[in-house]
């Protein structure tokens, strides 16, 4: 089955209002210039979803927050709900990249709250999932993955995880400049696959689209996206300049 490649640009904690309206000015045009082949998404600071949103009205572009909190309201000083960024025009929400489980305790056990409310509020999860270097170095790659992967989707359905996004994101390549080899990511992308398969079915796992991140660069993105089972990327600080990030989305379709 045909997986439409989805391509997102993921902000971070950078760009200004005035920047992020400028760079979607630029993206735009381009974007729908290479048609509809690739699902393209940004991902940028809250504070600029909804000037964003109202900018992106008709455009090919789809908006991600970058995290969300699981209750939907309540005493939760600094968090933003789910149901806050529906309304938004969010259509996905990123869930526990590792800067969140690196900087803010984020935990499998919260990853999955979290997609949980992102599903709840109509939207859909990119969960992020990836081994720090000490981790692939000790051969546990795969063990932390699935134990990650296992976690994220605790309680949810096959037809539910089927239309979710994971992203496939090394710690040791993301800001590096160090990118995962192709037959690297390869291996561990097939075996996400492999694991969806045992924990629902063949058919789900086929379903589900698995980005790559991690020192995703114009001159790389043409060979990790012609892996058959990379199905986009998740861009960091590529996503950032528009030439990098519409070449990458070039490279996906
Ligand atoms: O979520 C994207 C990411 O962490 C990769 O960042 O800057 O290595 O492309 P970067």
């Amino acid at each position: 089955m045909a997986r439409r490649k989805i391509v997102a640009g993921n902000w971070k904690m950078n760009k200004t209002v005035p920047e992020a309206l400028a760079l979607v000015r630029e993206l735009r045009g381009a974007v729908a210039a290479l048609g509809d082949k690739v699902e393209v998404a940004i991902a940028p600071p809250f504070v600029a979803l909804q000037p964003l949103h109202i900018a992106l009205e008709g455009a090919p572009l789809q908006l991600a927050a970058q995290n969300c909190h699981w209750e939907s309201s309540g005493a939760f000083t600094g968090e933003v709900s789910a149901p806050m960024l529906a309304e938004l025009g969010c259509a996905y929400v990123i869930v526990g990249h590792s800067e969140r489980r690196q900087f803010f305790g984020e935990t499998d056990a919260t990853v999955n709250k979290r997609a949980k409310a992102v599903k709840a509020a109509g939207m859909t999860p990119i969960v992020c999932v990836g081994e720090t270097l000490a981790e692939r170095e000790s051969n546990q790659t795969l063990t932390v993955v699935e134990r990650q992967v296992r976690g994220a989707l605790e309680g949810f359905s096959g037809a539910e995880v089927a239309t979710f996004v994971l992203a496939y994101e090394p710690v040791w390549a993301i800001g590096t400049g160090r990118t995962a080899t192709t037959a690297q990511a390869q291996e561990v992308h097939a075996a996400i696959r492999g694991l969806l398969t045992r924990m629902y079915d063949a058919g789900t796992a086929e379903r589900v689209r698995i980005q790559y991140g991690g020192s995703v660069k114009p001159d790389n993105a043409a060979e990790l996206l012609g892996q058959p089972d990379v199905d986009g990327a998740l861009v960091g600080g590529a996503s950032l300049k528009a030439a990098d990030f519409v070449a990458i989305v070039k490279a996906a379709g």
